[in-house]
């Protein structure tokens, strides 16, 4: 019998009113995509607004709020989220990224603005033990996982990743964000007995 121990776990979700955030982008790379180059240190190519600071993140976060409040309840990580930093991808024929992790950082996520499945391919994960596990002969030490346009995926900060180059004339185009949690601080307050009840007080 084999059981894998410590798996790594990675969150899928759907930005349900996705047409404006899409529209918004594809007017962001039309006025922007000859100003700015590959940050210094990218093995890659592709446009990106990372540390520029420049993508308007307001128009986002009404969307995201939604996920975010759904991913920390299906995580079970109650706390203050502070989103820290968003960036947009932009990926033209023969654009690509490298693999790469996201640190400092806690949480990161992708957002699939402009994604077709049946043309490209969506993040591609690599196993934390990947030199290990081809040492021991095991040949599939990587993971794509299937999403469609409008989904949005959170994975933790240290898990290494890529953009597999883009083989199409279709635009490839996501949002990049980091986020972190911070502790919940009981700030006082009414004791109120309820909240101590668990399924109706049946213990
Ligand atoms: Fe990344």
């Amino acid at each position: 019998m084999k059981v894998d121990i410590f798996p790594t776990k990675i969150f899928r979700y759907h930005i349900e009113d996705h047409a404006p955030i899409k529209e918004r982008v594809e007017q962001y790379y039309e006025e922007h995509k000859l100003e700015t180059s590959t940050p210094e240190g990218w093995n890659c190519n592709l446009f990106t607004t990372f540390g520029t600071k420049m993508f308007p993140i307001v128009e986002c976060m009404e969307e995201f709020g939604h996920v975010f409040d759904e991913f920390q309840d299906e995580a079970r990580i109650p706390g203050n989220l502070l989103l820290t930093d968003l960036w947009l991808n932009c990926y033209d024929r023969t654009n690509w990224q490298d693999k790469h992790i996201h640190a400092p950082g806690q949480w990161s996520g992708v957002y699939y603005v402009h994604f077709d499945p049946n043309e490209h391919k969506g993040t591609q994960f690599y196993h934390p033990n990947e030199t290990l596990l081809a040492c021991q002969g095991e040949e599939q030490n990587t993971i794509i996982p299937w999403v469609t346009e409008g989904d949005l995926i959170i994975f933790p900060a240290w898990l290494e990743h890529s953009a597999p180059m883009n083989k199409s004339s279709k635009l490839r185009s996501t949002i990049s964000f980091n986020f972190l949690i911070t502790e919940e601080v009981y700030e006082g307050g009414e004791f109120d007995p309820e909240k101590l009840i668990v399924d109706g007080g049946v213990s």
